[in-house]
């Protein structure tokens, strides 16, 4: 267990002084900077304040507002970059992650790996379709299961996220946008080659199947130390032919 870093102490001081000193959990006033921010959206004020749209325990919207409570720290940092860059873009969270800084960002991602995998009401189990599982080595259909594991519980220390028990509307429009071009952030362009041949029914047989999968827990790990996913998740992005500017605003 490390220390707190001592410019955090005084939010520290101030959750300790609560009733719940939870021990074992490492990072804490790291993780309270990041719950200030997904409760009252940080300096860019209330609009932004994260809960209003990906619920109060980071469960999502069900629809367009993915889950973010339990994903892979390295993986949610990734994407408030990319969209503060630019390389990812969407209307509503460019703006939010422009108005954190690098550290809001960080500490926002470490608060919802954090959170518990919200519970889900069971589904009947269903085999995969043979696309997700097999691919189809005709057609150069990757097999989503290499990358994102067998049942979208994702694998290899974040960088292949876990893509199960998302909204099936929003799984479905990352596809899609992965086919126009509008989401680019995937490392070597992975993404765009894996969605390319799908046909619109075959994304959608997909999406579907995946939205209907349990979430999984974050690896330990990866909950534990977001800066170590964060750099393992950094790599690859940062050898993309697409460059950013190397830790600038984005500007
Ligand atoms: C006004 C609604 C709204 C607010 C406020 C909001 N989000 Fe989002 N968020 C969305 C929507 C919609 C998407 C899906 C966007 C897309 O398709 O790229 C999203 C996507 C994301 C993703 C991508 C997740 C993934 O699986 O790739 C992350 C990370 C995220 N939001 C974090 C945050 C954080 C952190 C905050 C607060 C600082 C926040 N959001 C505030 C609506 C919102
Ligand atoms: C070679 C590895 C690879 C293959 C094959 C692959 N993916 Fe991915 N996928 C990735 C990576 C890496 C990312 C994260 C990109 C980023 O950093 O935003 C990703 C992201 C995603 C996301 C976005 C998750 C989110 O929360 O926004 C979805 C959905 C997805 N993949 C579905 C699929 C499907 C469906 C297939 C098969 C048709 C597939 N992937 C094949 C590597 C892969």
């Amino acid at each position: 267990m490390r220390a707190i870093l001592p410019t955090l102490s005084l939010l520290a001081a101030i959750g300790a002084s609560g009733c719940d000193a939870t021990p074992g959990r490492t990072d804490r006033a790291f993780s309270e900077t990041g719950q200030t921010i997904a409760m009252s959206g940080g300096p860019g004020g209330a609009a932004n304040a994260c809960f209003t749209c990906h619920g109060l325990d980071g469960q999502g919207d069900g629809v367009a507002a993915p889950r973010l409570a339990g994903l892979d720290a390295g993986y949610l940092q990734k994407q408030m970059e990319d969209y503060a860059s630019g390389l990812r873009q969407d209307a509503l969270m460019t703006r939010v992650a422009k108005g954190l800084d690098p550290n809001g960002r960080r500490a926002v991602a470490a608060y919802y790996a954090s959170l518990p995998v919200p519970a889900a009401a069971p589904v009947p189990v269903s085999p995969a379709p043979a696309l997700y599982s097999r691919g189809d080595p005709a057609r150069g259909v990757v097999a989503c299961a290499a990358c994102h594991g067998d049942r979208g519980q994702g694998a290899g220390d974040g960088g292949n996220p876990q893509i199960a028990g998302q909204p099936y509307a929003y799984t479905l429009e990352q596809l899609q946008r992965w086919k126009t071009g509008a989401r680019r952030n995937d490392p070597r362009g992975v993404m765009a080659a894996a969605v390319r041949p799908l046909s619109d029914p075959e994304a959608r047989e997909i999406a579907l199947w995946l939205s209907r999968q349990p979430a999984s827990p974050a690896r330990a790990s990866a909950v534990a130390s977001g800066s170590a996913s964060v750099d393992a998740a950094a790599r690859p992005a940062a050898s993309r032919e697409t460059r950013r500017p190397d830790r600038s605003d984005g500007a």
